[in-house]
């Protein structure tokens, strides 16, 4: 059934941070919302850009550019594209809530990444409980 979703309600069905859940679908593109805190890790996604939307909190995202690295602070309702083939890092070092919005299927830490720690989940998204 095709109801409307409250984001809020949405973000309090589940606990765990840097795992995203699947709000709805647009085309072949998941909305997705995630609570996260502290470090992700550096990944890229080499066919896609990732969209995100701090919903509250701040979001900071390391990038990997040609000119060198930088970070852009994303605080509530701010948004960002990281362009595909950009190696990026989000972090939030005092805890966020956030949209992305990307193809179906793509993984949490993309194509290529770091080690990823355990409190980072792979995944291409969970549906919502
Ligand atoms: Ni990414």
């Amino acid at each position: 059934m095709n109801e409307p979703i409250a984001l809020d309600q949405a973000l309090a069905s589940f606990d765990a941070l840097w795992s995203p859940r699947i709000v709805t679908r647009v085309n072949d593109y998941d909305v997705r919302v995630a609570k996260v805190e502290g470090e992700h890790v550096w990944h890229v996604h080499d066919d896609t850009d990732e969209f995100f939307l701090v919903l509250d909190g701040e979001l900071h995202i390391g990038l990997r550019e040609s000119g060198g690295e930088r970070t852009v602070v994303l605080g509530k309702g701010e948004v960002f594209t990281v362009p595909r083939g950009t190696f990026h890092k989000p972090v939030a070092p005092h805890g966020a809530r956030i949209l992305l919005f990307e193809p179906s299927g793509t993984l949490t830490v993309g194509d290529r990444h770091e080690e990823v720690p355990a409190y980072v989940d792979v995944t291409t998204g969970h549906e919502l409980g």
